[in-house]
């Protein structure tokens, strides 16, 4: 697969331009579930933007520092990129003067936050240019995500300028890899009937992003080595002597960058024959 790389470009300099801006563009993970792949789905989003050759930075609010630890980690196996930077803060105060900081000197800043508690989501909002709000294919995962959108649609009555509160975007996580090229007929692979309906009842009533992220073993890779975009180079330069294994890296990241591309646009998935 060639990698859309340059897709992803365009894209982000049409927003510049829509906007007028040379300002970084902020989405926050929003989500008060643990293990919804919030962090996953930050490093694979900071793997798109950094192997398309922009600046990011990571602005990790879990007390866990699961970002942090990974990046850490990463920087000792080599596996580092100049364009990435991780900051870890637990401070709203913090949170607005990295984003300050940061807001002419990177591309995108991506903010990834904690499993539990609200008490950051009003300040998320406000730094956010996109929120995103991972979601598993469960009820509970269903459920929380209604309560994150009732959450949004409060927070745009108690706002003066409903207008200044970012999009917000559900995005479908670990899904089976099966439904990137479900044709709307019968059942995919490694699906129940049952996920089959909570999955189509979930696109029903979130509309989620068109781009989905499937559960893949590159991304599990990833979350214990770095980026994607070094993982591949290691790949390709034959350190694993494997070429097939660069191919699914290669078509990692393009999905990567169909994701973040998904994110600019806002694509929404249509309803789901039967839905
Ligand atoms: N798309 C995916 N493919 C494979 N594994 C995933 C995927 N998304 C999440 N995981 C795994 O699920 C676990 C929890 O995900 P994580 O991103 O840490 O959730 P959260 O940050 O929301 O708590 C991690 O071990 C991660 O590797
Ligand atoms: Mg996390």
């Amino acid at each position: 697969m060639t990698l859309p790389v340059q897709a992803l470009v365009l894209q982000y300099v049409h927003e510049c331009i829509i906007y007028g801006r040379s300002m970084a563009i902020v989405l926050g993970m929003m989500t008060k579930k643990g293990g919804a792949g919030k962090s996953t789905l930050t490093k694979l989003l900071a793997s798109a933007v950094v192997f398309s050759g922009h600046k990011c930075l990571v602005i990790d609010l879990d007390p866990n520092e699961d970002i942090l630890t990974w990046w850490t980690s990463a920087t000792e196996q080599g596996n580092h990129d100049d364009r990435l930077t991780v900051r870890a803060t637990l401070s709203s105060e913090d949170l607005f003067d990295l984003v300050d900081e940061h807001d002419e000197k990177v591309d995108f800043i991506l903010i990834d936050t904690k499993g539990e508690g609200a008490d950051w989501a009003d300040h998320l909002a406000s730094v956010s240019d996109r929120l995103i709000v991972p979601c598993l294919n469960s009820r509970s995962d269903a459920e929380r995500t209604r309560e994150t959108l009732q959450w949004y649609s409060d927070l745009k009555t108690r706002v003066d300028d409903p207008a200044s509160v970012p999009p917000l975007h559900v995005v479908l996580t670990r899904m089976p890899t099966s439904l990137l090229s479900y044709d709307g007929r019968g059942t995919p692979k490694g699906m129940t009937g049952n996920d089959m309906a909570r999955y189509k009842s979930m696109v029903q009533e979130f509309r989620p992003l068109k781009s989905i992220v499937p559960e893949r073993s590159q991304y599990r890779d990833m979350d214990e080595r770095g980026l994607l975009g070094t993982l591949l180079d290691q790949a390709r330069n034959g350190e694993w002597k494997d070429k097939g294994q660069a191919l699914h890296y290669e078509s990692a990241l393009a999905h990567a960058t169909d994701l973040m591309n998904c994110i600019l646009t806002g694509e929404a998935m249509e309803t789901v024959d039967g839905a």
